[in-house]
C-alpha cells in the first residue's frame, strides 16, 4: 500500500507538514509514502494506491498548482482514495473554500495552520497577505495536532 503525498509549497512550511504526515503514516499505519512536489507528482500516480494533496491557501484559494493538479488529474484521482490537507494562516478553513474542495470528491479534508514568515516573503506577497486579511506572522503549526490527525486517518484504504 503506497500513498502519494503531493505538495504545492511556496515557502516550505506545507512541505514540512507533508513530510511529518508521511512519517506518521509509515510508523503508525505501516503505509509506504512518497512525498513529491506537484510538478513531478503525475509520474507517481500509477504506482499510488491513494493520494493526499497537501497545499496552502493563497489569496483565499487553494494554491493554483494544486488546483491545476486536481483538475487535470481528475480521472486518475477518481479511481483511488483522495484526501486533501490544506494549510493556511487563518485559524480555520473558510466554508467557501471547503465547499469548493468537496467538488473533488475527497474522503476527508483536513486543515492545519501553517507558517507565515515575514523574511521569506516578497514585498508583493506581503501586500497580498495584508489584502487577504491574514497578516499574522508566525509559525502556527501544531505538530501534535497534525500527528493525531495523521494517526486517525482512515480514508486511505480501499
Ligand atoms: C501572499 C499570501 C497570501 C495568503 N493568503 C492566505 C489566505 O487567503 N488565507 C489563509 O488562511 N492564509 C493565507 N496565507 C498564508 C499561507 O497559507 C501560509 O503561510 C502557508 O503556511 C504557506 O505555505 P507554504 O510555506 O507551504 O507556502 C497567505 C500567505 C501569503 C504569503
Amino acid at each position: 500500500m503506497t500513498t502519494l503525498i503531493v505538495t504545492a509549497s511556496h515557502h516550505g512550511s506545507t512541505r514540512e507538514i507533508a513530510e511529518r504526515v508521511a512519517e506518521v503514516l509509515q510508523e503508525q499505519q505501516q503505509i509506504e509514502t512518497v512525498v513529491e512536489d506537484v510538478k513531478g507528482a503525475a509520474a507517481w500516480l500509477d504506482s499510488a494506491d491513494s493520494v493526499i494533496v497537501a497545499a496552502p491557501v493563497y489569496r483565499t484559494r487553494l494554491a493554483k498548482e494544486a488546483s491545476a493538479f486536481l483538475d487535470s488529474r481528475r480521472a486518475e484521482l477518481s479511481t483511488r482514495p483522495l484526501v486533501l490537507l490544506v494549510s493556511g494562516g487563518a485559524p480555520s478553513l473558510s466554508p467557501r473554500l471547503h465547499a469548493a474542495l468537496q467538488a473533488y470528491g475527497p474522503r476527508e479534508i483536513g486543515y492545519v495552520r501553517g507558517a507565515v514568515v515575514e523574511e521569506r516573503l516578497s514585498g508583493l506577497e506581503k501586500l497580498q497577505l495584508k489584502l487577504s486579511g491574514n497578516e499574522n506572522y508566525g509559525d502556527f503549526r501544531d505538530w501534535a495536532g497534525l500527528e493525531s490527525w495523521a494517526k486517525g486517518l482512515t480514508g486511505l484504504r480501499g
